[in-house]
């Protein structure tokens, strides 16, 4: 109901809306031509059935492309096995979705009904009622008729399933000693990560924080991307300079440090998430994805979130040339925490 208000604040109320009813029924091709009906259910059976050969096609995708294989269309480029299981699988979807649409508007029953507001609370009668409509729809659908939709479709959704479970494999393998050693080795120096620059602790002023990388990463580029990459992944550092008075240093670490100057991996103990966020006056690093905080004048240890250790610790030396430097490798493993690793 509308209204209209005067100057004087009097309200006049507009006259109701008449109901306009239901438009008149018009039938459907389908609904009078049984070949139509016919022409139409082979439409659906065959998007319900190619559907079901795409996600076939994709765990064969999945076996068949080696993982390293690059697919090059103009400019852009990726990964062919994650671009055909994209395209399978989202083909495979979209001739499901586009099947069913077209068997609802085609081949189902559309007589247009209007239905009174009730309360939202049912009767035992409505409850019988409700049951009884549902087995109707299911008849009307044709699910139970149309045997050559039925079978496509069950067909379909099965093996549907399947790279569901196919891609589990994914889970895996688990990491088993790999994340315990990196390329961080004795006299190791430590470069920026953008300039590539080997570090001098008086390139560091204190409440600096700096995103490093080992001096011998960069050769590895030359050999194999992939494994460049590896190593990057695990071996990512960062170097922080803070007031020596304001440092909690654990017991055995003593000599890990220059001045004040401390090395942690970038890797976050929860799931692997590279921290980045430094607050320099509490000392606290962020990791953006679920908000685990560390203490970086305190061993970096947990202070909030859901990460369940300290970032391992890279202990530092100086090299004879004034160079910042590994003493050793890790001594734990770096990045997520896993089952193996106790
Ligand atoms: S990965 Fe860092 S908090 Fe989850």
């Amino acid at each position: 109901m509308s209204a209209e208000q005067g100057h004087d604040s009097q309200v006049v109320l507009a006259e109701p809306i008449p109901d306009p009813g239901i438009e008149p029924h018009e039938l459907r091709i389908t609904d009078i031509d049984p070949q139509a009906a016919d022409r139409v259910e082979r439409q659906v059976s065959t998007m319900f059935g190619l559907a079901g050969l795409l996600a076939l096609g994709s765990c064969v995708a999945y076996f068949a492309i080696p993982r390293d294989a690059t697919v090059v269309i103009g400019p852009l480029s990726g990964n062919a096995n994650n671009l055909t299981l994209g395209v399978t699988l989202g083909l495979a979807l979209f001739l499901i979705g586009a099947g069913a649409i077209q068997w609802a508007k085609k081949l189902m029953v559309d007589n247009e009904i209007a239905e009174d507001r009730h309360d939202a609370h049912s009767t035992p009668q409505q409850k019988t009622e409700i049951i009884d409509a549902f087995s109707e729809g299911v008849a009307e659908s044709g699910f139970t008729r149309r045997k050559m939709i039925r079978r496509s479709l069950i067909a379909a959704m099965g093996l549907l399933g399947l790279p569901a479970i196919v891609l589990l494999r994914d889970l895996g393998p688990l990491p088993g000693r790999v994340l315990y050693n990196t390329i961080w080795a004795k006299g190791i120096r430590v470069v920026n990560d953008v300039t590539l620059r080997p570090i001098k602790p008086s390139d560091l002023v204190v409440g600096q924080l700096v995103n490093a990388a080992p001096a011998n990463l960069e050769p590895m580029l030359q050999e194999s991307h992939t494994e460049y990459q590896n190593a990057k992944a695990k071996a990512a550092v960062i170097v922080v300079r803070i007031e020596p008075d304001k440092i909690r240093t654990p017991a055995g670490r003593e000599n890990w440090g220059i001045d004040g100057i401390l090395c942690y991996s970038k890797i976050c103990t929860h799931v692997g998430c590279p921290i980045s966020l430094y607050e320099q006056t509490t000392h606290h690093v962020l990791c953006p994805c679920h908000q685990s905080t560390f203490d970086l004048a305190d061993g970096a240890k947990v202070i909030f979130g859901p990460a369940a250790r300290p970032l391992p610790q890279l202990p530092l030396a100086v090299d004879s040339e004034g160079y910042l430097v590994a003493q050793s490798g890790f001594t734990e493993p770096v990045g997520a925490s896993f089952w193996e690793r106790g």
